[in-house]
């Protein structure tokens, strides 16, 4: 009898040990599972930031409106900023010809002109593949309510089908005066994703109020 009982103890004991352990080893999955929740990236962290992304724009540097002579444009300002929050590469669109006045009242009037007669100025061409980029980030200073015709020219001779554009302007009162419609007016097949415009002003003189918004509208997009 006495055996009996030492047998049914001793089997007692071994139950209990083997659920201390398999509680241990439950207790270990969850908490490797909650570690793994907290590291893997939310998928709006990531919809926008999956490859290489590009940064084209175009800018002037010279007399510019409310800012005097600037040796930096204000796009460019911008542009630099997203480059080097996204660590996306830049492509700055130059004219083939620069035949852009020095000064503001004289740039105003050969942009008109070139809106006017809907012209589309040559740029300088790059041995860049635009392949490579799933996302590119498109920005210029509001000329006339609208593009310079010389980004038109980007748009009609780039292969941009298909890819996620994000436009940004630099303005002093337009805002992004329809740049992410005439986008897609330009290049239907793109995804256009939410732009930004900012005060070309503020792009010269308050460079750190523009980081923040250039920062928090990216992280907003996923970056
Ligand atoms: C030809 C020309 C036309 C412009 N038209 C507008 C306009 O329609 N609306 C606006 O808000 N700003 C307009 N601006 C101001 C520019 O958009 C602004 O100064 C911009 O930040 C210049 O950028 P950039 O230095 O990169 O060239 C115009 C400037 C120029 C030179």
């Amino acid at each position: 009898m006495k055996k009996t009982i030492n047998c049914l103890l001793s089997l007692l004991v071994l139950l209990s040990i083997c659920g201390c352990q398999n509680k241990t080893e439950k207790e270990e999955t969850e908490v490797h599972e909650e570690e793994n929740v907290e590291t893997a990236p939310q998928e709006s962290e990531t919809e926008a930031a999956d490859g290489q992304s590009l940064v084209v724009y175009f800018s002037r540097t010279g007399e510019q409106y409310t800012v005097g002579v600037i040796d930096e444009g204000n796009t460019a300002i911008v542009a630099k900023m997203i480059a080097e929050h996204t660590g996306g590469d830049l492509y700055e669109i130059l004219p083939e010809e620069d035949y852009y006045p020095y000064t503001y009242n004289e740039l105003t009037d050969v942009a008109k002109k070139e809106q006017n007669e809907n012209e589309r100025p040559a740029y300088q061409k790059k041995d860049i593949d635009l392949s490579a980029y799933d996302t590119v980030f498109i920005g210029a200073p509001v000329w006339w309510g609208d593009w310079p015709m010389i980004m038109y020219t980007f748009f009609e001779n780039e292969d941009l089908s298909s890819k996620t554009l994000v436009p940004f302007s630099t303005h002093e009162g337009s805002g992004l005066s329809g740049f992410d419609k005439k986008l897609a007016s330009a290049i239907p097949s793109a995804e256009i994703l939410e732009g930004l415009a900012i005060r070309g002003n503020d792009s010269q003189n308050k460079k750190d109020e523009v980081k923040d918004k250039v920062d928090n509208w990216l992280n907003k997009l996923g970056y």
